[in-house]
């Protein structure tokens, strides 16, 4: 159980200092809670020992993981820079008042608007991806008559060990400009970038994948960036000044993780910049770390109710619970595991096996197979923990099931930053064309 956790006198599982019971029966569930306290005291450690190990340093919280306006005022009053991938994410940004020179602005599709919008917000770096967007953001830019800072990314052709679909750093990646000559490679791409009067190169990005539990491949990634700048000096006589590793280090989900401290995985990529920069005299770049998971999966768990039991004698007990692959999609898109407790027995001995199943019409929307849990009856409350991370934020109306609420708890006291969704919002957008109200009328369908 990760340190924000307590059982307390009446044997209820606690977060923040709050009875998750109490939370459940407060603000209804399916709901996420997410714990302030542990969210920031992950973003000063990495920001302390940024400080101590690579003094020019930046580190900035990648929003996809979990992103609402609120969300964006705690990162800005911890300091760190905001990574934003999509129109969406930067509106939230935006909204909330984030500093805006302090956004990262990523995407291998970004569309003319989201270079607009981008542009007009001052964000502080385009992470480039692609020739296309060079030349629409030149355009842009020039059209303006400002000047944007600009990473180009990098496929590296360095991985991690994590699953195939979060891992990004391969050659044969959809992301970033493969490290080949010739007119589709990186150099040709450099080579444009500088030749352009409306962006400034700024250095280098690369993101190698996410949930990696060992330090070699971040290693290995940040050498090979910083041999790339050397290569870039080499070539076309220029020094750049920025070097972003992206992010990917592991967060705890169960007993077999165990993912290295923050400070053992900046230690890993200041030591290999470091090395590289000695032994070819190259300035020490401004190193940037672009953190999610860590930062915000061990600090959210969600709070469901125990409905349906089915047991199949012999073969196995399926517990349903009143949320699942709407709310958290990663156990059935990336087999991702996930430990849970029983919030109102919280002291119970774990004496039953049984798999959590979700309330969405398909046999895949399985929470957790085959968990260990105290006895249970409908009503119960469950809790899933270290669901921080890319839970709420990939969370879909799947099945039109209106999405959970999100509460930010701290010292006891539980604040709302997302209202739940009511049919009402289910509903929102859609339209009904006039030449089927009009059938519906003539065939006499019942109207609400
Ligand atoms: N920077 C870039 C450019 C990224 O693409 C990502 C994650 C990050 C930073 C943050 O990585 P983190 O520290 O959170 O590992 N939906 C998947 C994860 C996809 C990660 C995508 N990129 C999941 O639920 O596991």
């Amino acid at each position: 159980m990760s340190q924000s956790l307590k059982v307390n006198a009446a044997g209820h599982l606690e977060i923040g200092q709050c009875d998750t019971v109490m939370l459940a029966s407060e603000f209804g569930t399916p709901l996420y809670v997410m714990d302030e306290d542990m969210m920031r005291s992950r973003m000063q450690e990495y920001r302390r020992e940024m400080a101590q190990q690579l003094p020019t340093g930046i580190v900035a919280y990648a929003g996809k993981a979990f992103l609402t306006t609120a969300m964006c005022r705690l990162v800005a009053s911890e300091g760190l820079w905001l990574d934003v991938v999509s129109g969406g994410e930067l509106y939230t940004a935006v909204t909330a008042g984030f500093p805006t020179a302090r956004i990262l602005f990523h995407g291998n599709n970004k569309t003319d608007d989201e270079l607009m919008l981008g542009l007009e917000a001052g964000v502080g770096r385009f992470v480039v991806d692609n020739f296309r967007e060079l030349e629409r953001l030149a355009e842009l830019a020039r059209k303006k008559h400002v000047r944007p800072g600009v990473l180009l990314r990098v496929a590296p052709g360095v991985t991690g060990h994590t699953h195939q679909y979060i891992q990004t750093g391969q050659v044969d990646s959809k992301f970033g400009f493969p490290l080949v000559e010739g007119v589709h490679g990186l150099w040709a791409a450099v080579a444009r970038t500088l030749a352009s009067e409306s962006l400034a190169l700024r250095g280098l990005h690369s993101h190698i994948g996410s949930q990696i539990n060992e330090l070699e491949p971040f290693a290995r990634e940040a050498s090979a960036l910083m041999q790339t700048m050397v290569e870039i000096r080499r070539r076309f006589g220029v020094v750049l000044p920025e070097l972003d590793v992206g992010g990917g280090l592991g967060s705890r989900y169960s007993k077999e993780d165990n993912p290295p401290a923050i400070g053992a995985y900046i230690e890993a990529i200041a030591a290999a910049v470091t090395a590289v920069a000695r032994q070819y005299e190259y300035p020490l770049p401004m190193v940037i770390v672009e953190p999610g998971r860590s930062i915000v999966a061990e600090a959210g768990i969600t709070l469901y109710t125990i409905g349906a039991k089915k047991v199949i004698p012999d073969v196995r007990t399926y517990l349903a619970v009143d949320g699942g692959m709407g709310d958290n999609p990663r156990p059935a898109l990336y087999h991702a595991t996930y430990q849970a407790v029983v919030a109102n027995k919280a002291n119970a001995k774990a004496t039953e096996i049984v798999t959590i199943a979700g309330k969405h019409c398909e046999s895949g929307d399985i929470l957790i197979w085959d968990a260990e849990l105290a006895p249970t009856e409908p009503g119960d409350v469950l809790a899933v923990l270290s669901t921080g991370a890319y839970n709420y934020s990939m969370a879909s109306n799947y099945n039109r099931v209106p999405r959970p609420a999100v509460v930010f708890v701290h010292g006891g006291e539980a604040e709302l930053v997302v209202r739940r969704e009511s049919y009402a919002d289910i509903v929102r957008n859609d339209v009904i064309p006039a030449r089927l109200e009009s059938r519906a009328a003539a065939g006499g369908l019942a109207r609400p």
